[in-house]
């Protein structure tokens, strides 16, 4: 097909749930040879319109059209047959096996029956194509988050994709990671395919796409050249107000100390050492930012202090008393909150509602009474409410809302037991404008309240606004902490490469 031709053509496209409209009436034209950005506030209506074009719901009325015929979807195989692909916000990878084995299972052919080898050549030479590196024999479970994604795309490329979808692609990805990602979104549109990205991060539409969609509250308010518009107008179409920042503010003295570890060390998934004599404190009412490329040690760090991974030496101290090593039970008993990098695994339980995943958690209120059913649903509604989550029915499995009120979802109900200690590994990831700065004001609020808090991130700028000192960590140690000012921030970033501070001649 040429260049700029209409690949799909959505019409009127409409779909509710349990009477809440999450498209309406929206028109969507995604052409060949072109990366097309779709812009949106969190419950915007973005994954649900993607996902009408990926056959994983039927929208209750409007019309899909693919090269000039209409189609029907009934399944997301109907999907990949007529070239349409998905990557999705929460991978489906099987974990155990390799990535060929993932990129064979569920493609048309008999899995068993396949010649491995071939697939494999085939998807070295996909891989090549389009500048991804993927090893096709190493196994998912010891893939990062970016590397697995790339096993998503050239599966569906594998299977023939033509039309490649993907749902907040750049979230889950390190700066140079996005850069790599969008140079390859770039290559399969000039080989022909329209490629469609779903984000709120202005900068990577300006970076990534050629044109944008901007939806608002469930419709399509603009269809635009990337090239004839700007972050501003886009900032004004997506929300359709002006955004009055201001300024987050930092109250309050750090008191005792909270969390204390002495020379801590640890093995990761893969036998390897992926922490090194850590050794920090973070006290009352004190932001700790951790700055690094994401795989240095980060999820590492996270899960020894919250229980989750055993370490291999030195010590874990809270609030004076050894805690190395103890269970998970153990640190949310000593009041240690967790808002794990993976929502949907660690974080909260997909099929269960927000009763039931609040439930989860405080199955013992602080009285060391059980909650009951009544008691918990009125909890859940408050959290709805202070938090501005917004969902069809807190009886709804969770799974079935917006990533941005997920990620509400589970702050409220980490941060509604008053926690001693709060470890948030990538805290912001997915989240819009909006409940990125509500997220941010949740932090600071829980600093003035008194918690200590570990804040892992990649945004430098989240830490210099939020952190009280930043660490930078590069595999697996510490190698400084500094205060969060603007002068510091060249060292930051040359001590995230990996150079020692003599070297920097700092
Ligand atoms: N299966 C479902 N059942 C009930 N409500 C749903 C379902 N899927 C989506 N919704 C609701 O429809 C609206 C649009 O959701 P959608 O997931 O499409 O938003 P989004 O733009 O992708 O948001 P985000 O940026 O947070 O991922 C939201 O209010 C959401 O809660
Ligand atoms: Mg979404």
């Amino acid at each position: 097909m040429k260049k700029h031709q209409v690949m799909v053509e959505m019409k009127k496209i409409t779909k509710s749930f349990s009477g809440n409209l999450a498209n309406d009436k929206v028109d969507f034209i995604a052409r060949c040879g072109e990366v097309h950005a779709l812009l949106g506030e969190n419950g915007a209506g973005k994954s649900t319109l993607m996902s009408a074009l990926t056959g994983l719901y039927r929208p209750d009325s409007g019309e899909i059209r693919l090269r000039d015929k209409t189609i029907e979807l009934k399944s997301p195989r109907d999907a990949i047959e007529h070239g349409i692909g998905m990557v999705h916000q929460h991978f489906k990878l099987v974990k155990p096996f390799t990535v060929t084995e993932n990129i064979a299972l569920g493609a048309s052919t008999t899995p068993f029956l396949l010649n491995m080898d071939k697939v494999e050549a085939e998807i070295v030479s996909l891989a090549e194509k389009y500048g991804m590196k993927v090893d096709p024999r190493a196994k998912v479970w010891q893939l990062s988050v970016g590397e697995q994604q790339r096993v998503e795309i050239i599966k569906m490329l594998y299977r023939g994709a033509e039309i490649l979808i993907l749902d907040e692609p750049t979230a889950v990805l390190t700066p140079q990671e996005v850069d790599d990602l969008f140079e390859t979104l770039g290559q399969m549109a000039n080989a022909g395919c329209a490629v469609i990205f779903i984000t709120h991060k202005f900068k990577e539409v300006m970076a990534g796409s050629d044109t944008i969609t901007v939806l608002r509250n469930g419709q399509n308010v603009a269809t635009v050249k990337t090239s004839e518009t700007d972050q501003n107008k886009l900032a004004h179409l997506m929300v359709g107000r002006e955004m009055t920042a201001k300024p987050l503010e930092k109250k309050g003295q750090p008191g005792e100390v909270v969390l204390k570890l002495d020379e801590v060390e640890a093995f990761n998934d893969k036998g390897m050492l992926a922490l090194q004599s850590i050794s920090t404190e973070i006290r009352a009412g004190e932001i700790l930012g951790i700055a690094g490329v994401a795989g240095n040690g980060q999820r590492e760090l996270a899960e020894i202090v919250t229980g989750l991974r055993e370490t291999s030496a030195g010590k874990i101290i809270i609030l004076g008393e050894d805690y190395t090593d103890r269970s998970p039970k153990e640190y949310i008993s000593a009041g240690v909150a967790h808002v794990p990098e993976d929502r949907l695994g660690t974080g909260l339980v997909p099929n269960l509602n927000a009763v039931d995943n609040i439930l989860l958690k405080n199955y013992r209120n602080h009285r060391g009474h059980f909650l009951d059913l009544k008691e918990s649903r009125k909890l859940a509604e408050k959290m709805v409410e202070d938090f501005q989550i917004k969902l069809s029915s807190i009886d709804d499995p969770i799974k079935l809302m917006s990533g941005g009120n997920l990620q509400k979802m589970l702050l409220a109900r980490e941060f509604h037991s008053e926690p001693k200690l709060i470890v948030t590994v990538y805290p912001v990831r997915g989240l819009d404008i909006g409940a990125t700065r509500a997220v941010r004001q949740l932090l600071l609020e829980q600093r003035e309240q008194g918690a200590a808090i570990l804040l892992i991130s990649e945004d430098l700028d989240e830490l210099m606004e939020l952190a009280d000192k930043i660490a930078v960590m590069y595999e697996g140690e510490i190698m400084d902490i500094l205060p969060p000012t603007y002068d510091n921030l060249e060292t930051i970033g040359l001590l995230m490469a990996g150079s020692k501070c003599e070297e920097v001649g700092v």
